[in-house]
């Protein structure tokens, strides 16, 4: 590297979503992107990578999905940080207006809330990648990592969320605050309304977005704790870095899945990539670095969205034998 011995590097990614042809469905595009960002983050001389979440495609209900994140982020020749992100826990809980179950406002068969995170889930993400939540020093610069839609869950793990939440503006402080999570924490400011997941036209920034009052509350912890870098992804879109209360919301751009709502936004980004981040004395310069392979589909088989268990037909798999859900989520 030819960069003063003082300064050093970062790496961000988010959405890398690796798959498995012994799955229901597989869309080997996606691991192949991936494939791609990781051989290129593997040859810069970063101190360490985070990842944003959404490792897997469907590891809410494949533990092998787990482990095969597990075993590549281990190749990388530096530490990696993981937060969870929905396909690898569960969503976000809905419980607004009453709705728990079986509401599909945009009838495509995508029962998310279905789909709801759970305790075991949780515990079994841990298992593989640590803490759903943490927060460390190095270098001068505080790294947080949570994952905000336990807000709301009434799960214990949503009580430890807040503990830690809570702590971070009382923790040592350093010269700069990074901080990951993985949905939007809004969609463009905090202060705008509950989106109601049971009206077609705002049931996407409800699905994509933190609701109040967590929203609020997490923000203004974010400001108490000095944040000055927030990466969020979710939405596999980047848009131009926004600044709010004087923390640089970055909405990243995907590490392989495909791109969404990206027609509301003419800036926005649904190239796959990662972050650079670079720590100089002037401060951190965030960089977005294109993946060496932008491939199209191909192959993809089985079906989109979030189908329920008992929906997916598993004699697809082209690898054999293929996986099974796992039993007891
Ligand atoms: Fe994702
Ligand atoms: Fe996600």
């Amino acid at each position: 590297m030819n960069y003063p011995e003082h300064n050093w590097s970062f790496l961000h990614v988010n959405d890398s979503h690796m798959g498995t042809a012994r799955s229901y469905r597989f869309r080997p595009a996606i691991n192949k992107r991936w494939a791609a960002i990781k051989q290129q983050i593997a040859g810069i001389d970063a101190d360490l990578l985070l990842h944003g979440g959404d490792l897997t495609r469907d590891g809410d209900t494949h533990e092998f999905e787990y482990q095969q994140a597990r075993e590549d982020l281990d190749t990388l020749p530096f530490p990696t940080f993981v937060i969870p992100g929905n396909m690898d826990v569960g969503n976000k809980h809905a419980s607004q207006n009453g709705v728990k179950n079986r509401w599909d406002p945009k009838g495509l068969g995508w029962h998310d809330p279905d789909l709801n995170m759970t305790a075991k889930r949780l515990d079994l993400f841990s298992n593989y990648f640590g803490p759903l939540q943490w927060s460390f020093l190095h270098r001068d610069v505080r790294f947080t990592g949570f994952y905000a839609a336990l807000a709301g869950t009434g799960l214990p793990h949503e009580q430890r969320f807040w503990n830690m939440m809570e702590r971070l503006p009382h923790l040592p402080p350093a010269k700069h605050h990074v901080a990951v999570m993985h949905y939007w924490p809004f969609m463009e400011h905090p202060d705008e309304p509950a989106w109601d997941l049971t009206k077609g036209d705002e049931y996407d920034n409800w699905y994509f977005s933190i609701d109040p009052p967590h929203r609020q509350r997490m923000w203004e912890i974010l400001k108490a704790a000095n944040v000055e870098i927030l990466f969020c992804g979710h939405v596999h879109t980047g848009r131009p870095v926004q600044i709010v209360d004087n923390i640089r919301l970055y909405r990243t751009q995907p590490a392989g899945n495909t791109g969404q709502l990206s027609e509301r936004w003419p800036e926005a980004d649904t190239r796959f990539g990662f972050h650079r981040c670079d720590v100089t004395n002037e401060g951190i310069d965030v960089k977005f670095i294109l993946g060496n392979d932008q491939c199209e589909e191909f192959g993809t088989f089985g079906p989109l969205g979030h189908p329920s268990v008992e929906e997916r037909d598993y004699n697809i798999a082209e690898e054999k034998p293929p996986i099974q859900p796992d039993i007891d989520l």
